[in-house]
């Protein structure tokens, strides 16, 4: 297992944000809803795309990646006909939550799944009763048997399905009823539908793919069903998490950066957040975020809401920005309500944050100071990394492998940028 030691840093420079993570996680399930190629640029080299080619491989695909480009073609027997394959093992679910977006097209194009569920996490009980309800919702028959769901889909077809959860809409149980019902019989339409930039981005993936949809983007999605899906080429768009993070890098340690490559579209809530707090933010050539942040942080309250509001996966970053500010910020966590797993470490490091319920209370201080810490979860992780590049001394943080997960040749990206990071054993 591999550790970050990080020492107080200037950044200066620009760095080139990646394709995203979460956008491609879905696409690449949605390869399974046809027998043609699909070819997929701008894809990161993550452990995440590399757990998911690996669970296309295992439904009966040959996926390649090279340069940042994924060819996905489907299998066949020496006979010539297709493979067919519809178990999603627990072994491959249980490290990504993504990989259960495979139901959705098993249950389209293959008519049957058996796909592990997949588990808790560390950053809170994450269920998935809104991806089975509107499954269920466009006919098909699910069983939980032994940890794993069992479906049959011969009967899909179009409805009008509610997708609203105790904590807004769902990102994944959109892409999920989505992709079943574009090979659905008739219309379906979701109301409460994710109106994330990585959902649209699989609506226009499946658009080009033949699907007939309208209103990705808006809560209100519909779906015509078709008979078929063909394959496509396509560009994956740029990982937004990532830009923001190195947003937070940039405040946390009081240093310009000019982040290439993003869409400043979908960062709007972040630009403000970063304003607040007394950052200047523009726009240059080419859509370059140009980030400049002021001497000393303001006090900011944040509060996480699904697409357009502040993302719950730069929660963590932020709040080590906060943790150097000048006054008291409020952190009301409305995605994940426990997601605070990085509280207990940032406090490690000389941090004053109080946390209850859904709410931490973030007193800034001048100076934290290096310790050893925990990586948690993958957002927790840069949220350290932030944190160590803003404190004195040295932070030494463990278990890097869950930033490894979403997170491209990060250090390397640090370092060009005059981090002082290393990746050690640990
Ligand atoms: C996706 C992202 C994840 C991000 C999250 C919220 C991917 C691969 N992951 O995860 O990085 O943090 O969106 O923006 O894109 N919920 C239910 N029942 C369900 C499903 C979800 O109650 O069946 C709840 C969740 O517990 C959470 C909220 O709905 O409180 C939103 O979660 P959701 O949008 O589903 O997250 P994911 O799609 O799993």
């Amino acid at each position: 297992m591999d550790k970050f030691v990080v020492h107080k840093s200037t950044l200066s420079g620009s760095v080139n944000i990646s394709g995203s993570k979460n956008a491609v996680l879905p696409v690449m399930a949605a390869t399974l809803l046809t027998d043609a190629d699909c070819v997929i640029h701008n894809v990161p080299n993550l452990l995440d795309v590399r757990s998911m080619m690996r669970l296309l491989d295992v439904l009966g695909k040959n996926v390649t990646f090279e340069q940042g480009t994924l060819i996905i073609k489907t299998k066949r027997e020496k006979s010539g006909r297709i493979k067919q394959p519809f178990v999603a093992p627990y072994r491959l679910v249980r490290t990504m939550r993504a990989s259960f977006c495979c139901l959705g097209p098993l249950l389209a194009k293959r008519k049957k799944a058996k796909v592990s569920l997949p588990g808790g996490c560390i950053i809170g009980v994450r269920p998935v009763d809104l991806h089975l309800k509107g499954l269920k919702e466009l006919g098909a028959e699910i069983k939980v048997e032994k940890g794993y769901c069992v479906a049959d889909g011969k009967k899909l077809m179009g409805t009008r399905i509610y997708l609203g959860g105790a904590f807004g809409s769902s990102v994944l149980a959109t892409d999920n009823v989505m992709m079943a019902a574009v090979l659905a019989e008739g219309e379906t339409c979701i109301e409460y539908a994710a109106c994330e930039p990585e959902v649209e981005m699989l609506a226009l993936f499946l658009k080009q793919m033949g699907a007939d949809i309208s209103g990705e983007g808006t809560p209100m999605i519909r779906i015509r069903g078709v008979k078929s899906l063909g394959g496509c080429e396509f560009v994956n768009i740029s990982d937004r998490i990532e830009a923001g993070t190195f947003i937070a890098a940039s405040i946390a340690t009081g240093s310009s950066l000019e982040i290439k490559g993003a869409n400043y579209l979908h960062l709007t809530s972040v630009l403000e957040i970063a304003k607040k707090m007394g950052t200047d933010i523009s726009i240059g050539k080419d859509s370059t975020i140009i980030v400049k942040p002021a001497s000393s942080i303001k006090a900011t309250s944040i509060t996480t809401l699904p697409y357009p509001g502040f993302p719950t996966d730069l929660q963590a970053q932020f709040m080590s920005c906060l943790c150097f500010s000048k006054g008291i910020s409020m952190i009301n966590e409305k995605i994940y309500p426990d997601r605070f797993m990085h509280v207990a470490e940032l406090n490690r490091m000389g941090a004053s944050i109080q946390r209850s319920g859904p709410y931490a209370i973030v007193e800034g201080k001048e100076k934290l100071y290096g310790a050893e810490v925990m990586a948690s979860d993958l957002r927790a992780s840069a949220a350290l990394v932030v944190a160590g590049l803003a404190a004195e001394e040295k932070t030494e943080i463990f278990r890097v492998y869950h930033i490894d997960r979403g997170y491209e040749k990060i250090e390397e990206k640090l370092k060009a940028l005059g981090a002082k990071i290393k990746r050690e054993k640990q």
